[in-house]
């Protein structure tokens, strides 16, 4: 995810493209850049690191224009670099994106097949000489218009041509785009917060839309260049609400981009009319897949909970032994792994240092290693012999939610794919897998859309001090971490447990007080847990039970029941996770913690 502004009117853009920025940070923030139109044509500046090191390039002289683009980069291709830094040129066409372009491997190589020289590594630099190859006969936008035809993707443009000063063309495909409408100046933003100090009237640009801005005004378009009427909304939310795009919170706001998370994570990786997986997207070449007879995953915290899950996709897909460490354990218990292992470590962050260490440790030993990372140049994905990102965007709350559930999304990929690979999928079902996750963003907004009737839930546990939770198979994981989320955020002592455990002690604390958290799905586990409710309500216990919809079965023996849609056993442990990360959410913020930052805790534990 990354932020992009442009600015055409009659101040000075340099400065308000910066400040514009400055409020975007949230959306990426590991390189920035700006362009700008000069009396010679378009300047470009960029540096890798924060705005304030934008600023460092800009304040030398202080540069005056009244039109310029922005971005500050989150980085999905291509390292942390001033080369990979946005804006992209190439002649006269200068562009800014957010997005993911799923066939730029194939219009790279047939843009250098037709002479076109690359500077950096990005998918971003594809369009940008897509572009310039029409503009040299169709105005801008039509030039952006021939472009768009020839790609597969997701897309926020800003777009400008040294040769139709003060005009920008924006468009947007799955990646947002506002437009913020002045006094005789106009914006273009990822986000509001990014114009909100000079405009509340904004724009909301749809999927496929085009806007052309000039100082005359702003003309909005379908990408067929029919004229489209919008609304024009005034938004009357503070800046630091807004950065949260009017979230309360930033958790509360990751929480709701899981669809999109999830969406971008599984963009250009599968395809399900074959049943295959995109491999190369692991980085892991063929033969030492083949070879590795035993899969190592490691991580810390909500990351180990998805390891866990990992060990259960992998062993019942792929049939390849696997086994699941806490970093801080692996690292100084001397593991049995050599040449036939494989390593993989999960770390959202890409700086935790048990994780590294215990990557290292898997390196020396000589296994091969593979980080599923969200942090593109992080420390992790640069030592791991490969890397797997979730494109989930930056995740500012400390407690993981999005960063969770690709995980698990890259994990079930990697299980199908090996599986694959193994023989011990075959295609049609490796179809049926696939064309499961087709249906997961939707089913995840769906779980979302419940969110009241959790937020009436926690209104009336919030007080309570202990909670159990549980689940079997793949649930397991999940009721660890609702567990840690409950914990993390609300500081109330909550326990993980297998189900199948409750009679070697938890029961002992079940009372008519404590909440007893239970994942039943349908499946092969289905009566084991159901019986395992009974064991707790018939000792007086109260039962949250998070289900399947319409299951009258397990409702009408709870006090509270949460329904989720059916999917597979494997994606269905994303679907119970949601409920339990709002759960946590609305108990700490009625318990009045500070979600976004608890006590104690850190975004990232880089010391050991
Ligand atoms: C989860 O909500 C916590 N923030 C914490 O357990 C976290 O998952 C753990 O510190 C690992 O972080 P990483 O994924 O960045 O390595």
């Amino acid at each position: 995810m990354c932020g992009i502004i442009g600015y055409t009117g009659k101040k000075n853009a340099v400065s308000i493209i910066l400040e514009g920025l400055k409020r975007l940070e949230y959306r990426g923030y590991d390189s920035a850049g700006i362009a700008f139109f000069n009396e010679s044509g378009v300047e470009i500046r960029k540096c890798t690191g924060k705005i304030k090191d934008l600023y460092a390039i800009i304040d030398s002289d202080k540069p005056f224009s009244t039109t310029a683009i922005g971005h500050t980069r989150w980085a999905t291709h291509g390292k942390p670099s001033e080369e990979n830094a946005h804006p992209h040129r190439s002649d006269g066409i200068i562009i800014v994106h957010n997005g993911i372009i799923e066939n730029y491997l194939q219009l790279k190589k047939k843009l250098i097949d037709e002479g076109y020289k690359f500077t950096s590594e990005t998918d971003t630099e594809v369009l940008c000489h897509l572009i310039e190859k029409y503009a040299a006969d169709y105005p801008l936008e039509d030039a952006v218009r021939k472009a768009l035809k020839e790609v597969r993707g997701a897309y926020a443009l800003a777009v400008i041509n040294e040769k139709e000063r003060g005009k920008i063309v924006g468009v947007r495909k799955d990646s947002p785009l506002v437009v913020g409408l002045g006094d005789g100046e106009f914006f273009l933003a990822s986000d509001v917060p990014a114009f909100l100090n000079y405009s509340r009237d904004v724009i909301f640009l749809d999927d496929g839309e085009m806007v052309v801005m000039t100082g005359d005004g702003v003309v909005v378009t379908t990408l067929d260049g029919a004229p489209v009427q919008k609304e024009v909304v005034s938004v009357s939310w503070s800046p630091a609400m807004a950065e949260k795009s009017g979230y309360k919170h930033f958790m509360l706001k990751e929480i709701y981009e899981q669809p999109r998370a999830i969406a971008d994570t599984l963009r250009g990786r599968f395809y399900p009319e074959s049943g295959q997986v995109n491999m190369d997207e692991f980085g892991i070449k063929e033969e030492d897949l083949r070879k590795a007879q035993k899969i190592f995953i490691t991580a810390c915290g909500t990351s180990w909970h998805a390891a866990l899950i990992g060990k259960y996709m992998i062993e019942e897909l792929a049939r390849v032994p696997v086994e699941v460490d806490i970093a801080s354990e692996f690292r100084y218990r001397n593991p049995v792994i050599g040449q036939d292992s494989l390593l993989v470590a999960i770390t959202q962050s890409g700086e935790t240092a048990d994780t590294l260490a215990a990557q290292r440790e898997a390196k020396r030993l000589g296994a091969k290693t593979l980080s599923i990372c969200n942090v593109v140049g992080s420390t992790a994905s640069r030592e791991a012999d490969a890397v797997f990102y979730t494109h989930s965007g930056p995740e500012i709350g400390v407690a993981s939610t999005k960063a969770f559930t690709t995980q698990i999304v890259g994990l079930y990929l990697f299980a199908v794919g090996l599986g694959r690979l193994k023989g011990t999928v075959n295609a049609d079902s490796a179809m049926g897998f696939l064309k499961d996750l087709l249906f997961l963003p939707g089913l995840v907004e769906k779980v979302i859309a419940a969110d009241n009737v959790i937020e009436r839930i926690a209104k009336e546990l919030f007080k309570v001090n202990d909670f159990l939770y549980m689940g079997r198979g793949i649930n397991y994981p999940i009721a660890l971490e609702g567990a840690l989320k409950l914990k993390e955020i609300s500081y109330i002592h909550a326990e993980g447990y297998p189900s199948g455990e409750m009679k070697h002690g938890p029961i002992a604390l079940v009372d008519e007080v404590l909440p007893s958290v239970f994942l039943v799905p349908k499946g092969r586990l289905y009566d084991k847990v159901l019986s395992n409710i009974e064991e707790v309500k018939s000792r007086g216990g109260r039962i949250i039970a998070v289900t399947d919809e319409g299951n009258k079965e397990v409702c009408s023996r709870s006090d509270y029941c949460i329904s989720v849609p059916e999917t597979n056993s494997f994606l269905s442990a994303i679907l119970m996770a949601i409920p339990l990360q709002l759960l946590a959410y609305h108990i700490g913020v009625l318990r009045g913690c500070d979600v976004d930052q608890p006590r104690n805790l850190a975004k990232s534990v880089t010391v050991e």
